[in-house]
């Protein structure tokens, strides 16, 4: 067998490199590469990665079996000291591995621009949000929706969406990886980025660029909502905004309130018995209008509304002595609307003994 396949070297390697293609090109097409699509500029990106890895599983294919083939076929036998016949080169071999690369690298660049600026169309009526990233965390807001604000991606499914996307700090990567979709912030600089969400669900929302001590945990969800839901949580989000959430509670303060407590997140650390909630990480709030709001907010040189107001704005200007500092998010000024920061406030104050106005 080696005799023959020295003899006959071409049919060696071709037999080889056929072998190898298609078991290669079998595993890398039956791996489940990326996550489920979401966008319909995933189908797109999916078919392009399809097309390299069809044309360049052959080609490393082919060179690593012609190099293990000449290893295996061409080794000098033991004692042989002498020098290989001289070779000049051979141009028919040359122009062919200079042409079919520079054709298939073409094509392919041109087939790259045209999947690149379909997926990156603008369109008519698109969606604009804007993407703040920040050590470690993203907002989002939504310019063309009564400037809305929230800490959450929501989108409405089928409509286009331009990202604007901006950094407070340093680099970070905006990567929704179900969207295919992934570009960098850069300081001083807004990058745009479209897209059209084709399914719904929850999707993850990554930073994919390392900007510090809390980069793993700068990981957040977009949900996909139909167009009449996306609608009525604009609508929702707008009003509590506007109003501290009282409307919605049907004019009742006190369940605006807790509403805000249960969903912004307090309940998770602070007990507070109006809420049911006995959480320990931070401060207990049963008592809060009757003695911490007094005795910290003398302290600091605050009425008690303005030291719940702070501490809320503010986490880390003053810590209740025996609690962890920084662990309460600072980012509660920027998610909350000044209403309802206020409606928050009033709560507190009310149900922890006091009599706030
Ligand atoms: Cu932001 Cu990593």
């Amino acid at each position: 067998m080696s005799r023959l396949l020295r003899k006959r070297p071409a049919l060696g390697m071709a037999l080889l490199s056929g072998i190898a293609t298609v078991v290669g090109l079998a595993i890398s097409l039956s791996i489940d590469w990326f996550p489920a699509q979401a966008s319909t500029a995933a189908g797109d990106i999916d078919n392009l990665w399809d097309v390299l890895l069809i044309l360049s599983v052959p080609i490393f294919v082919l060179v690593m079996s012609v190099a293990l083939y000449s290893v295996f076929a061409f080794r000098v036998p033991p004692g042989d000291m002498s020098d290989g016949a001289p070779i000049h080169g051979n141009t028919k071999l040359e122009v062919i591995w200079v042409t079919i690369p520079f054709v298939i690298v073409s094509a392919l660049s041109v087939y790259a621009a045209v999947v690149l600026s379909d997926i990156e169309a603008k369109e008519k009526g698109a969606m604009i949000v804007n993407v703040t990233g920040q050590q470690f965390a993203w907002s989002f807001d939504y310019p063309g929706e009564g400037k809305l604000k929230s800490n959450r991606l929501v989108l409405p499914k089928g409509r286009r969406v331009e990202f604007r996307v901006k950094t407070k700090d340093v680099i970070h990567s905006f990567w929704v990886p179900q969207f295919r979709l992934k570009t960098d912030t850069v300081p001083g600089l807004t990058t745009k980025i479209r897209v059209t969400p084709n399914r719904l669900g929850s999707f993850d929302v990554v930073c994919a660029e390392l900007c510090g001590i809390g980069h793993s945990t700068m990981r957040q969800a977009v949900r996909v909502l139909p167009p009449a839901q996306f609608a009525a949580w604009v609508a929702k989000r707008t009003q509590r905004a506007g109003d501290g959430g009282v409307a919605a509670a049907g004019g009742d303060a006190a369940a605006a309130g807790k509403g805000l407590f249960n969903d912004t997140g307090c309940k998770a650390c602070h007990t507070l018995a109006d809420a049911g909630s006995d959480a320990k990480i931070g401060p207990g709030l049963d008592d809060l209008a009757e003695k911490d709001a007094v005795m910290f907010g003398k302290k600091n040189g605050q009425s008690p509304e303005e030291y719940v107001k702070n501490s809320i704005e503010d986490p880390a200007a003053f810590v209740v002595p025996k609690f962890p500092k920084d662990t309460m998010p600072k980012t509660y000024k920027d998610d909350l609307s000044p209403e309802e920061i206020d409606t928050l406030v009033k709560y507190l104050l009310t149900v922890s003994g006091g009599k706030s106005k």
